[in-house]
């Protein structure tokens, strides 16, 4: 993968993130199994299947082997709220807003879109301000600005509410009751799912289960008043933010720890597995790991899925050096690496040919680099006391005076073109 493009990227994420006023956060790469099992749930695909446990072992006081569980982080949710929750930040923090970039892990087998080891970038807005459909809104909002600020377009937000955890027992109730006389037709695992968690059976990739759950008619899962009227203040502030979606009321999520907005951002460019990223809601995991009672929303997207999906003109250019130096003779050499460290003191990006070879040859090297300007030393200039500056996007060049090993200006003539 070409890593230029990959920063490229980065920087324009870590760009639209901060305008949104969200500040990073860098948690461990593995963290206890139990802390994942938790919050995304037993009877997720994700805990079922697909975590990578390290296995530590090591002796208790009595001898006896003792098996820690630990494992590579799946998705970074969990992670981010057991931190908030060690540093204590709802004292200090009404709302803590916080955005990471980095690599999860999840044992499947890996297919286009669909890796060992991948790439997030998420939010997650955590605290007792945290409550409020305006900030179901932004974080939405968020995910669509770094997909246009991509130049990604083709892309639809599906969004649903589950709402409060006693409306998603109502709603797991009435699923059950719909599913139950066509059980025998689900796929085998799904019917095993049907009785530990019925959510799991709605996003099933089985076909014979899907046949099923298509044909069921959910209008809306199981809302009460006010969750329902949660629900259409978030979709109000979507449209005053001219964002589109669609609703899904089919669409539950594979992690247990959702609670009223759900949303996914899928896209057709990029095949079967077509999520772009995915997030929502989810005011009890706080609570339910041993924290206060905070509200919290947040979302991931996938960058390798992101990187699939950009259009191929994008100008995601890599880093190159402003200045490239050449020396073309021993005498030279010295004075240009002079000039190498007296340009980096000015913060202008620049570089050197190490090796002393014909001016062709390092030519060569300096269009390689596609730096903007090369500056040129040879017998000539240490001569007539100037080195020669040479514009590679015009293809001109010129003189600059370098008398008593004096450089400044030739370095106020590059800072005023870079
Ligand atoms: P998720 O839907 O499991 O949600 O993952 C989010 C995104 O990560 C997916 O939509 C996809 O783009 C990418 N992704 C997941 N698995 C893979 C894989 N094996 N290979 C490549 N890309 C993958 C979460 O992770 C939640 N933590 C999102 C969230 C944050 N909800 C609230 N806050």
């Amino acid at each position: 993968m070409d890593i230029a493009k990959w920063q490229a990227i980065e920087d324009i994420l870590r760009d639209v993130l901060h305008t949104y006023n969200y500040l990073e956060i860098r948690t461990p790469i593995f963290e206890d199994t139990e802390l994942f099992a938790r919050s995304m749930g037993q009877t997720s695909d994700v805990v079922q299947k697909q975590m990578l446990n390290l296995c530590s072992q090591r002796r208790d006081d009595d001898g006896h082997l003792k098996l820690s569980g630990q494992s590579l982080r799946p998705e970074n949710t969990a992670s981010v709220v057991r931190s908030y929750i060690q540093q204590n930040l709802e004292r200090t923090e009404g709302l803590s807003k916080f955005y990471y970039m980095g690599p999860m892990f999840r044992g499947e087998r890996p297919q286009k879109g669909r890796l060992r080891q991948f790439h997030q970038v998420g939010v997650e807005a955590i605290g007792s301000q945290a409550q409020s459909p305006y900030l179901d809104a932004e974080v939405i909002a968020l995910a669509v600005t770094i997909l246009e600020s991509l130049g990604i377009k083709d892309f639809t937000v599906k969004i649903n509410s589950l709402g409060s955890a006693e409306d998603k027992e109502n709603f797991s109730a009435w699923l059950r009751e719909q599913i139950k006389p066509h059980l025998s037709k689900l796929g085998a695992e799904d019917q095993n799912r049907f009785e530990r968690n019925v959510f799991r059976v709605l996003d099933s990739k089985n076909k014979d289960t899907r046949a099923v759950v298509d044909s069921l008619e959910i209008e809306s899962a199981a809302l009460s008043d006010e969750s329902q009227r949660y629900f259409q203040q978030v979709l109000a502030a979507l449209r005053s933010l001219n964002i589109h979606f669609e609703v899904d009321p089919k669409l539950v999520r594979g992690l247990d720890y959702y609670t009223h907005t759900v949303f996914e951002i899928t896209s057709t460019a990029l095949g079967s597995q077509d999520a772009l990223g995915a997030g929502g809601r989810y005011n009890n995991l706080v609570k339910q790991l041993g924290g206060p009672d905070v509200g919290a929303v947040g979302f991931a997207l996938g960058l390798e899925r992101i990187i699939l999906a950009l259009p191929e003109d994008l100008d995601v250019i890599g880093v190159t050096p402003d200045v490239y130096i050449i020396a073309l003779d021993e005498q030279s050499f010295p004075k240009a690496w002079q000039l190498l460290g007296l340009l980096r003191n000015e913060s202008i990006s620049c570089d050197i040919g190490y090796k002393i070879a014909p001016m062709k040859r390092q030519m060569r090297q300096a269009d390689k680099s596609k730096a903007e300007m090369v500056i040129i030393l040879g017998e000539d200039e240490l001569r007539k006391g100037v080195v020669t500056v040479k514009d590679m996007q015009e293809g001109t060049q010129e003189e600059v005076p370098v008398k008593d090993n004096d450089y400044s200006v030739l370095i106020d003539t590059i800072v005023e073109r870079c």
